[in-house]
């Protein structure tokens, strides 16, 4: 299965779905760019998520807010004191790793350190006895004799625990910047060259670079969230909207994430498709059961094997510190079951929150009562780069077709959903001649101008075209050949079938659209 993984990786590389980012440069721990069928791909989720969570309703709106909000917000929120991830480091092989991710090793238990090489293995044995003055037996790649001197975590690099690993701190997932033209960092670098601070201790020192970097400090948004809540009365007023209702956020988020394994699943800087919806808290149970059977269902719409989304309720000790019930829409990804939506149950937290924080009240008003109460949020709040990566996974399949002589051939295709393909149909001229490009041309322009995504194709034989179509998952290819110059009318290809029928060119763009409904 990992296998599958690196399949996938190779393919979004090679055929311009996805990148490493700056790559000429070595690339960035985690950071991708969408090529050209990538940014389609993102999109067309984008699009499904926004039709179905604004267009096709009433009680939802839609908002674009600055990434960059006011620092009292995420104070407020609670996450500059509670977003962080438990740390610890191992001093043997350096590795940094998440605490509550990691597997613990109980007092006096046997210590294996385990190394990828020999050589690695030796400095390890040479550091340990001069810094620990623990003298540890050699076993090819691996160190025997140490036992934990105490409870704690394994290195989940090369397993060691006990005395060498280092204390458990809180590390903040926020990104830092500072807003404005003087740069805290070059102030205290003054006052330092200028002898200010020497005579200071460790704590005044402390709080004079505080004082120096907290006035400009602003953070990059972890969450899309906070900002439907902090826009919550003007929304509500504005649109004259009445509870229940909802506001819909699509947008980057930033996270300073340590672990990033597995492509694009866990990134520093993602988007997220997020909906906000009050409702009555009396009827906030309800409104939950609603919006995760609701959200698993667009997952399944969308999908080749529905069977792999699927609905898990959190544990009490796993909730969110704004939470008090949330399932997750988990994917069945090639390394087992994983987060790809979360949908929490927020209560009145947030809106009660920045009550407090901001002195403005946010309540509602219910126009028959005349009643005023803070109204309880269900958050649906999905990924969606990590939705690139499910539907992806969930349409990379290798199958086999009859070649001319009708001998089975593999294939590798994507089975994407027609509304997510980056193309919608491919347009290939048979020959390089006869008319046939011009007559292509033709058609192109008409799919060009329908606003349906198509793409002109005459580079290679055209059985060479068909599969570089099904591996990019192009769902149809109309190709114009000898009959089409004395009859007007193409073939069109069927990805998924392989089969071709006969149509006319009028009819060609009202055909397709219709199959893309
Ligand atoms: N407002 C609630 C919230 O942000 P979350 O479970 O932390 O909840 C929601 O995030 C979704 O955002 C996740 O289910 C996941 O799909 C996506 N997500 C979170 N962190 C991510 C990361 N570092 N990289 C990619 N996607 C991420």
């Amino acid at each position: 299965n990992e296998k599958k993984l690196q399949d996938l990786t190779a393919l979004c590389k090679n055929r311009g779905f996805i990148f490493p980012s700056s790559e000429i440069y070595g690339g960035l721990r985690s950071a991708y760019d969408y090529g050209p069928l990538g940014v389609e791909l993102k999109r067309n989720i984008m699009n499904e998520w926004w039709n179905e969570m604004v267009y096709m309703r009433e009680d939802v709106v839609g908002l674009d807010a600055s990434i960059i909000m006011h620092p009292q917000v995420w104070k407020s929120s609670g996450h500059l004191a509670g977003f962080s991830d438990p740390l610890v480091d191992c001093k043997i092989c350096k590795e940094r790793f998440r605490a509550d991710k990691a597997p613990t090793a109980e007092e006096g238990e046997d210590i294996v350190i385990s190394f990828p090489d020999k050589g690695k293995a030796k400095a390890a044995l040479e550091y340990i006895k001069n810094t620990f003055d623990i003298e540890l037996e050699r076993k090819g790649k691996s160190l025997h004799g140490a036992k934990a001197d105490h409870r704690g975590y394994k290195c989940p690099c090369c397993g060691a625990s006990g005395q060498f690993l280092s204390e458990e701190r809180q590390f903040n997932l926020m990104f830092r910047s500072f807003l404005g033209p003087v740069d805290p960092m070059e102030e205290i670098a003054q006052k330092i060259e200028q002898g200010k601070l020497q005579d200071l201790s460790g704590r005044e020192l402390r709080e004079e670079i505080q004082k120096s970097v907290d006035p400009s400090t602003v953070y990059l948004r972890p969450e899309t969230a906070q900002a439907m809540f902090v826009q919550f009365q003007n929304i509500q007023r504005t649109m004259s909207m009445k509870v229940p209702f909802g506001i819909a956020q699509i947008g980057k988020s930033f996270r300073n994430e340590i672990t990033t394994r597995y492509f694009i699943f866990r990134s520093c800087e993602f988007e997220q498709m997020e909906m906000e919806f009050f409702c009555k808290p009396d009827t906030a149970k309800e409104w939950l059961d609603y919006w995760k059977d609701k959200r698993l269902g667009w997952w399944q719409k969308y999908a080749n094997t529905p069977e792999n989304f699927k609905l898990r309720q959190h544990e009490e000790s796993e909730l969110a510190h704004y939470a008090d019930n949330c399932y997750d829409i988990e994917y069945n990804f090639p390394w087992g079951w994983d987060e790809l939506e979360g949908v929490a149950s927020r209560t009145d937290y947030d809106l009660k929150k920045h009550e407090s924080g901001s002195g403005k009240k946010l309540q509602y008003r219910d126009p028959e009562t005349n009643e005023a109460y803070h109204p309880y949020v269900i958050e649906p709040a999905a990924g969606a780069t990590r939705g690139v990566l499910a539907f992806l996974n969930d349409a990379l399949c290798v199958d086999e077709i009859p070649d001319s002589k009708g001998v089975p051939q593999k294939r590798t295709v994507l089975r994407l959903h027609p509304r997510l393909a980056p193309y919608k149909v491919a347009i290939l001229p048979l020959l390089r001649k006869e008319g046939m490009p011009e007559k292509a041309r033709e058609v192109a322009k008409m799919f060009f101008e329908s606003g349906i995504n198509a793409r002109y194709d005459e580079v290679n034989a055209i059985g060479k075209r068909y599969r570089r179509h099904d591996e990019i998952g192009t769902p149809y290819c109309l190709t114009i050949d000898g009959e089409t110059l004395e009859n007007n009318t193409v073939t069109i290809r069927d990805r998924d079938t392989t089969k071709q029928e006969r149509i006319s060119i009028e009819e060609a763009v009202q055909i397709v659209r219709d199959k893309l409904k």
